[in-house]
């Protein structure tokens, strides 16, 4: 039976999920791959950890360890954070390996090199699980909207603070017990500021208007404003309006420019993005053939993630199979202009 290897590095929520995900799939792999698929190393930070379900003698700490093993094709990269994550998905590319991502701080700011990078190796880049979790959008963008002038992308994109946001309505939790409990459900970030500053929310907009318009939109392009300052006197204003507080990503390409934004809005019961609730993600996209076209499901959390990385693991392994790795990373941009997004 032939074997394609991979190394998961980080073995947190997401990296969990994608190892038990894998498992789960075993029988069907082979009909999808035509070859068995195999965690042979997983790079973690505290060997000590207890970790159950998992075979102990895959774990390591030693990253040149994964890097030196030729017989590794594919990386898993689930850690999070920029370095040594950066270094690490550089090195790799480098050597010839092809690397699949959820992370999207690195992403939003070094997707470009890294893209470059696996371009230049012929590898596969690919990153589905660092927007909106389990919804497939990053390849929609790519692939399947491909022949639109896409002109908006709008959405609820942070798990972690629509679930704030239900239970602060819903059930008047407050928002210190609401974070707690979305932190132990596995969606926050490893720093939850990242997530209810509207940052989190915010790369992932930079992400999605640099596919989507085709150019180069970094986090720091973005406009972004979280919901730490709503209060419960907020909540009941909305409330006596019908409405609720979401907070929305939104990227706009206009005539002059993109406009790029992360901000808690005010919107009817009545609006389909009014019952979006937990972790629930939803990305509206409008484009001048498709028209309008909505993708709805789960934002985040342990097997909706390892969904989308498992996807695409799937994809550069078949890639790797009928040898035309590198097809889906290579991407042709244009630096447009990106307008404050006061203007
Ligand atoms: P966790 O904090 O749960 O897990 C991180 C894992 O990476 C841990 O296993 C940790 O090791 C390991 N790790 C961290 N730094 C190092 C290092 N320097 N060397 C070796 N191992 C390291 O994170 P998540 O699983 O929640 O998130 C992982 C990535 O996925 C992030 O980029 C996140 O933004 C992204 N993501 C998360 C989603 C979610 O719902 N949680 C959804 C979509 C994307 P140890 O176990 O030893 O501590
Ligand atoms: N912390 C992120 C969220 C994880 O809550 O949406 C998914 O990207």
């Amino acid at each position: 039976k032939r074997k394609i290897k991979a190394a998961l590095l980080g073995l947190g929520t997401v990296g969990t999920g994608v190892y038990k995900l894998i498992h789960r799939r075993e029988d069907v792999m082979e009909r999808t791959i035509g070859a068995e698929l195999e965690i042979s190393k997983i790079l973690v930070h505290d060997l000590k950890k207890t970790r159950e379900g998992v075979d102990a003698s895959l774990l390591t700490n030693c990253w040149q360890e994964i890097l030196e093993d030729e017989e590794i094709q594919i990386v898993i990269e689930v850690m999070g954070g920029i370095e040594p994550a950066r270094s690490m998905i550089l090195d790799a590319l480098h050597a010839g390996k092809h690397v699949v991502t959820a992370n999207k701080d690195l992403v939003a700011e070094y997707g470009r090199e890294l893209l470059d990078a696996a371009e230049e190796g012929k590898c596969d880049f690919l990153f589905e699980a660092a927007v909106a979790g389990g919804i497939p959008i990053i390849r929609p963008l790519k692939q399947c909207l491909a022949g639109n002038d896409i002109s908006e992308v709008i959405g609820i994109v942070n798990g972690t603070t629509n679930y704030i946001l239900t239970k602060m309505f819903e059930e008047n939790m407050s928002f210190e017990e609401a974070l707690a409990k979305a932190t132990e459900l596995g969606y926050a970030e490893a720093d939850p500021t990242a997530d209810v500053e509207g940052l989190d929310a915010g790369r992932k907009v930079a992400i999605m208007a640099s596919i989507a318009f085709h150019s180069r939109v970094v986090f720091q392009d973005v406009y972004t404003e979280g919901i730490t300052k709503i209060t419960s006197a907020d909540i009941a204003y909305a409330k006596e309006f019908d409405s609720v507080i979401k907070l929305l990503g939104v990227a706009h390409n206009t005539e002059s420019g993109i406009e790029v934004g992360v901000y808690p809005m005010l919107i009817n019961k009545e609006h389909p993005l009014a019952s979006v609730r937990d972790s629930f993600n939803a990305v509206f996209v409008h484009g001048d053939a498709v028209d309008d076209a909505m993708f709805y499901g789960r934002g985040a959390g342990e097997l909706p993630t390892a969904s989308a990385v498992l996807g695409d693991v799937i994809d550069v392994a078949r890639d790797i199979e009928y040898q035309c790795t590198g097809r889906i990373s290579c991407t042709c941009y244009k630096e447009l202009p990106i307008k404050a997004f006061d203007d």
